[in-house]
Order: structure tokens, then sequence, then C-alpha cells
């Protein structure tokens, strides 16, 4: 007997505005064991759009290098994933008939999506997935594979994310420049809800927030799959500015503070001093301590304070957006918060406080290590698409595809 043949080794990279994540992984036992994963800080991207090509490519580069060396291979084409900027969604349906009726083939299924995806974009977008929520075979709703089915008519329902072609094409260039290879996009929104969403979860229906460094992008997904996704332009750098302004301290100091002694729930604040606040001589600082704006004394409560106000801002724009959208009664299951910025003290109890629903925190699912932290949520996402194939278990559109034209037809959730 030969040797086994082995599933090639996936790789993919989550392009964000405080960090570049490189994962490399081999497919094994119907699960992925991973191969090296290298973490780099970016600061050439903001809300998933290159902004300086140099610093995001000197980033890929050395992200893409060390899990090289880690992994002792060569880095394959990879699934790239970024907050998508100001991202469209919307669902649309298409039809076929099938003449002759007969079983349904791979092909009808390539023709009824090619078809739901003919779509007049905004100019400068273009689609970036187009994903199946369920198909109808003669009226019958409800079906998830077609494939081999007797049909004479077959429908789609669909879920369509568009991004601006520039924003990819910038992060493709930062991409080649670095001598990364990219196979395939997709929006963190949707990538991180495969790692981090239980299958009763998304069956159930649940808001998912990725909560960034400058973005929290969002994805809706009830039976099994995506009904919306959008970017808010707020995250977790927009709290950190609130409290350097606030208590008029360098940035630095205000993100160790978030960190340490933040909580977004004022309830849970004490009223004690900040401790281990360090600040340099200057003026806005008393005798016994730093003094913010208006003379208060800094306290923790004075801290949540400030938190807490972006964190609602943030959370109230999550809540209209699923109003707009008609999907506030969908999510039975609740919202599940990952990206960095889920890591603050007191969120999920304001969060289920504007939400209204059950909230948790949490990173991917059955993950251990720097992969399992809530940061690494949408890279191991596009990971498990990876291993999917090219397509993303029909997830993905193809990087090249060209758009024909048709009525955008609604914006489920409009441009910020
Ligand atoms: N313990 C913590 N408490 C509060 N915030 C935290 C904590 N740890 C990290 N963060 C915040 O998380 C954010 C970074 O999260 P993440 O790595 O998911 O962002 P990103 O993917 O680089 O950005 P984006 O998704 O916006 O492109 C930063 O704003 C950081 O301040
Ligand atoms: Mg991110």
């Amino acid at each position: 007997m030969g040797p086994l043949r082995r599933a090639p080794a996936v790789a993919a990279m989550d392009v964000g505005s405080s960090k570049v994540i490189v994962a490399l992984a081999a497919p094994e036992d119907g699960g992925l064991r991973v191969l090296a994963v290298a973490q780099e800080p970016c600061s050439g991207v903001r809300r998933g759009a290159v902004v300086d090509l140099g610093a995001a490519s000197a980033a890929i580069a050395a992200a893409a290098e060390r899990s090289r060396r880690v992994a002792g291979i060569p880095l394959p084409p990879l699934m790239l994933g970024s907050a998508g900027g100001e991202i469209l969604s919307c669902n649309r349906e298409a039809e076929l008939r099938i003449d002759p009726p007969g079983p349904v083939g791979p092909g009808h299924v390539a023709d009824l999506m090619a078809e739901v995806r003919r779509t007049d974009l905004p100019p400068g977008y273009r689609l970036v997935h187009a994903i199946a929520q369920e198909y109808t075979v003669d009226g019958y709703e409800g079906c998830r594979e077609p494939v081999g089915m007797a049909a004479g008519r077959l429908a789609v329902s669909a879920h369509l994310v568009a991004c601006h072609g520039n924003l990819l094409a910038n992060l493709l260039r930062a991409s080649d420049a670095a001598g990364v290879q990219v196979e395939n996009f997709a929006v963190c929104a949707l990538a991180a809800a495969e790692s981090v969403l239980s299958d009763q979860e998304r069956g159930q229906g649940v808001l998912l927030c990725d909560i960034g460094a400058s973005a929290t992008q969002v994805g809706v997904l009830v039976a099994g799959e995506a009904v919306g996704s959008a970017t808010i332009p707020l995250g977790g750098e927009h709290i950190t500015s609130d409290i350097a302004q606030g208590l008029r301290i360098p940035r630095d100091a205000a993100e160790d503070l978030k960190r340490r002694l933040a909580t977004a729930d004022i309830r849970s604040a004490a009223d004690r001093p900040l401790d281990g606040l360090s600040l340099p001589p200057a003026e806005g600082t008393g005798a016994d301590g730093p003094v913010p704006a208006g003379g208060e004394q800094a306290t923790e409560r004075l801290l949540a304070e400030i938190v807490q106000a972006r964190v609602e801002e943030i959370l109230e724009r999550v809540a209209r957006l699923l109003q707009d959208g008609g999907l506030s009664d969908l999510i039975l299951s609740g919202a599940v918060l990952t990206g960095g910025g889920s890591r603050l003290r007191g969120l999920s109890a304001v969060a289920m406080r504007i939400l209204g629903v059950p909230v948790r925190c949490g990173g991917p699912l059955g993950v251990e290590g720097v992969l399992g932290t809530p940061e690494a949520a949408a890279c191991v996402g596009l990971l498990q698409w990876a291993a999917r194939g090219r397509n993303g278990g029909r997830r993905l559109m193809p990087i090249a595809a060209g758009v024909e034209r048709r009525p955008w037809p609604f914006r489920l959730w409009r441009r910020e």
C-alpha cells in the first residue's frame, strides 16, 4: 500500500486595524491541526481598508515570514479577511426552470447562483459573498442541498455582501508586495461567525459582533446562514481615545487603564482613585493624581462613565441596524460578542440592557492557545473556510468574478 495522501495545508490571514494574524493548519480527522500562528502589530489599515501600503505590507510580510518559518513549509495561497470598510448587504431570490424536469445537478445550482448574483452594484462596489440561505424545490421551501433531487423549478434565497473594489484591490496589492498569494476574500463578521457560534445558535438565530480596534463588524445568522452583515466605524480605539481625552492622559496610558481597570458598566465601578496611573508631569495633573477635564479626581467610576458612553453608542447603532433590517425578532439565541474589544469588563451586562437579549462574549469554540482568543475569531473562521476548498463551501466568490448588470434590489442596511 502506498503512503496515505494527506490533505494539503491551508492558510488564512486577517488584516485588522491593530494587527495582522497569519495562521497555517493541516486538515486532519475532520478538524484542523495548527502548524503556525504569527501576529504582528499593524498601523496601515483602518476599518479593513489599507491607508498606508508600506506599513500594511511590512506587517503582512513579517507575519507571513514568521508563520512560514515556524511551520517549515511554504505559505499556500490563503484566505484573506478584513472588516471590509463600508460593506453593503441584502437578501434576494432567484429561480431556475429545469426543463425537462429531472435531477438537479451541480450545473443547475451554479446557474441559479449566477442568476442571484446578477446585480447592479453602486459605483465602485463589487460582490464578495453570495451565500445560499435555502433552496425551494417545486415550491417546497427549506431545502439545504438540492443536488440529486428531482425538480422542475429550483429557487434560492441568498445573502449578498459587497465591498468597495479598491479596498479589495489595495489589500491584494499589500499582500502581493509582501509576497503573499491570496486565494479568496471574506468579510470578518461572517468569517468570525464560522468559528465562534455553535450550530444551535446559528440555527435559532443569533447576532454576532466582532468588536475590533477601528470597527465593529456585525453579522446576523438565522437557520444556519447569514441574513445580515454590516460594519459600524467604531471600535476599541475610540474607547481608548475617549479615555485619553477625558482624563488628559497619553493614549498608551489610556489603553493600559482600559485593559486593567475599565468596565463598561458604571454600576460595577468603585468610587476609588485610579490605581497605578503613571503620568508625565503635565498640565491637568494635580497633587493627588490625575485631574481630568472639569477638575474632578479621576476615579474608576469616572473611567466607567467615559467607557460606558461610547459602548452604549456602539451598541445602540447595532440595535438600530437590527431594527432597520427587521431582524430584531429573529435572534432567538441572543448575541455573541467577539474580537479584542469584547474583552472589556461589564460589556455583556450593558449589551444585554441595550439589545434586550442574552449576551455572551468569547472566541473560537474548542480552540486553544492564541487562536482561541477573541482577537483570532475571524482568522480561525477563515481557516475553516479554507479547509472546505477554494469557495469555502459555496460561501466565497471567485476573487476575479465579474458582475452582470441588474438593479441592486434594496439596501437591507444603509451605508454608514
Ligand atoms: N482586555 C481588554 N479590554 C478592553 N479592550 C481590549 C482588551 N484587549 C484588547 N482590547 C481592544 O481590542 C481592540 C483590538 O481588537 P482586534 O485585535 O480584534 O482588532 P483588529 O482586528 O485589529 O481591528 P479591526 O477588526 O477593527 O480591523 C483594541 O482596540 C484593544 O484596545
Ligand atoms: Mg478584526
